[in-house]
């Protein structure tokens, strides 16, 4: 088991060790977004050693100077704020710790000269010949960067000690068979020991709570099964549209966007088996067969057992808004989907029989991620029905975000002097039981892929798990076997959506 371990080990304890952060899309929307303001969390938390850099790879033409200019800016904006913050940016990016190569990715020379600027700095810097790669650039370039880091020997690391990783975004592939060629191109270059494939979800504190809660209790697992859940819903609902997106919404839509990926990673540690261990391998190796476990879609099943949706024009939190075929970089007729509602099946001893329905979408009421297990009826209420009218059925809650926290909802008595049941709630709240700040995702993660520990990254294999899944519903609605259901902003999904479960007798939670 590795030692670094963040399931197993306190984050205080594990600091970075001497290393260069390479990231390629160095004037992208991630960086300034999410890494800059991470790595910015990461220096004020002393999680960074001195021996640490960060080089800025990108085609836009900037030196050194710039390039530390606009990441002082990006964190001004993005980052944390505060006084200690800016002293602790300051001196970090005052000591040379940024440099910059502009350059094509498909050009030798870009890496010729990354090479000249990682060599200066494990002289001056003594950054020890760690590398940490991150490819922050249009998925299209992925296969081009893996392959150029190999041609120049920049894939392995000269010194025995030293380690060289790359951190590649999501989406990995655009289906099951272009995953797997990107494995391959990956492979050429890269052990997969080597790869850290990110989905940012995982990194999320109450996304690792679905792990701490099923398995550091004894209350929860043992009706976490078939015996006594009727179904699971996950919900990620986002009141964003695509905003800028647009061109890259035309190309990926929900389903490759949320589902493929932050869906399949958070069923995955709902459905999974108790692993022996918290070593990496044992941890993805459940998850995996979690994944495997579930039902492929038939072609039947796309029709009535899937909803594909687009918004329309509406009104959200108080906002009129664009139909998605209005935003910018959208085809006018474009069919490519906002929204998304399934039902999912799982063929194994501990899920058979149990539906798991699963939304996303753009647009919707309000941003809120959750995963929702609605436990069975008593087999036999000893009331009269007029005395049960409130009781709904009984249900657990995990809040990923916002609001984090857990709910069990249950049946009580009203007080009075009549006996009648209602259902209540019982609420924990991250917020007021814990007073420190939980990391962003991106801080976990980046500290994570520092220090090796791969636990929270995606496998190759859950990967092709997940597209093996989803590959069925964009094969069918590439050729436009299923209707596109459209939907007004603002409300919570097209009507089809509610029919899914009205169908089988349950309707979606209002979260
Ligand atoms: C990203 C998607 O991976 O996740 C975005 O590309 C989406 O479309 C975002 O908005 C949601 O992340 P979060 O952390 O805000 O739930």
């Amino acid at each position: 088991m590795t030692t670094d371990n963040p399931l197993v080990e306190p984050s205080a304890d594990r600091v970075a060790p001497p290393a260069v952060l390479v990231v390629f899309g160095a004037s992208g929307d991630l960086t300034s977004r999410k890494l800059m303001p991470a790595i910015e969390q990461l220096a004020v938390r002393r999680l960074l050693p001195a021996a640490f850099a960060v080089v800025g790879v990108a085609r836009t033409e900037m030196d050194d100077d710039d390039f530390r200019e606009r990441m002082r800016t990006t964190v001004e904006k993005m980052g944390g704020g505060g006084d200690e913050a800016k002293h602790v940016w300051d001196a970090f990016a005052g000591s040379g710790a940024f440099r910059y190569v502009a350059g094509d990715y498909a050009d030798p020379s870009t890496y010729e000269q990354l090479k000249g600027v990682l060599d200066e700095l494990d002289r001056d810097r003594g950054t020890g010949g760690n590398r940490l790669y991150y490819l922050a650039t249009p998925p299209a370039t992925f296969p081009v960067i893996a392959e150029h880091l190999g041609a120049e020997s920049l894939n392995t690391p000269w010194r025995d000690d030293a380690f060289v990783r790359v951190v590649i975004e999501k989406p990995f592939g655009h289906d099951q068979a272009s995953a797997a060629e990107l494995d391959e191109v990956v492979h050429r270059s890269f052990e997969e020991s080597q790869v850290y494939r990110i989905d940012h979800y995982l990194g999320k504190e109450t996304v690792q709570n679905v792990l701490a809660l099923r398995f550091a209790n004894a209350i929860f697992e043992p009706v976490w099964n078939r015996r006594y859940v009727d179904h699971v819903q996950v919900t990620v609902a986002e009141s964003l549209g695509v905003g800028h997106r647009g061109s890259f919404y035309e190309q990926a839509g929900a389903l490759r966007d949320i589902v493929q990926n932050h869906v399949m990673q958070v069923l995955a540690l709902t459905m999974m088996e108790p692993p022996a261990t918290f070593d990496p391998d044992a941890i993805r190796d459940e998850k995996v067969k979690a994944l495997r476990a579930v039902t492929p879609f038939g072609r039947q099943d796309v029709v009535t057992d899937v909803v594909r949706g687009q918004y329309r024009a509406g009104w959200v939190e108080g906002e009129e808004v664009l139909s998605y075929r209005q935003e910018e970089g959208v085809h006018p007729h474009s069919l490519r989907e906002t929204y998304v509602a399934m039902k999912l099946h799982v063929d194994n001893w501990r899920w058979a029989g149990v539906p798991f329905y699963v939304r996303t979408g753009k647009r919707l009421p309000k941003r809120v991620t959750e995963v929702a297990m609605t436990f069975k009826d008593v087999p036999h209420l000893p009331f009269a029905s007029e005395q049960a009218e409130g009781l709904e059925p009984d249900a657990l809650v995990l809040r990923i975000q916002p609001d984090e926290g857990i709910t069990l909802r249950f049946g009580a008595k009203v007080p009075g002097q009549a006996f009648r049941v209602r259902s209540v709630s019982m609420d924990f709240f991250y917020g007021a039981a814990f007073l420190e700040e939980p990391p962003e995702a991106y801080e976990r993660l980046l500290l994570d892929a520092l220090v090796g520990d791969p636990t929270l990254f995606i496998r190759s294999d859950e990967v092709a798990q997940a597209w093996r899944i989803c590959d069925p519903l964009l094969a069918a609605w590439e050729e436009d076997d299923v209707p596109l259901a459209r939907y007004e902003s603002g409300t919570w999904g097209p009507a089809e959506a509610h029919e899914l479960l009205a169908r089988d007798g349950r309707r979606w939670r209002r979260p």
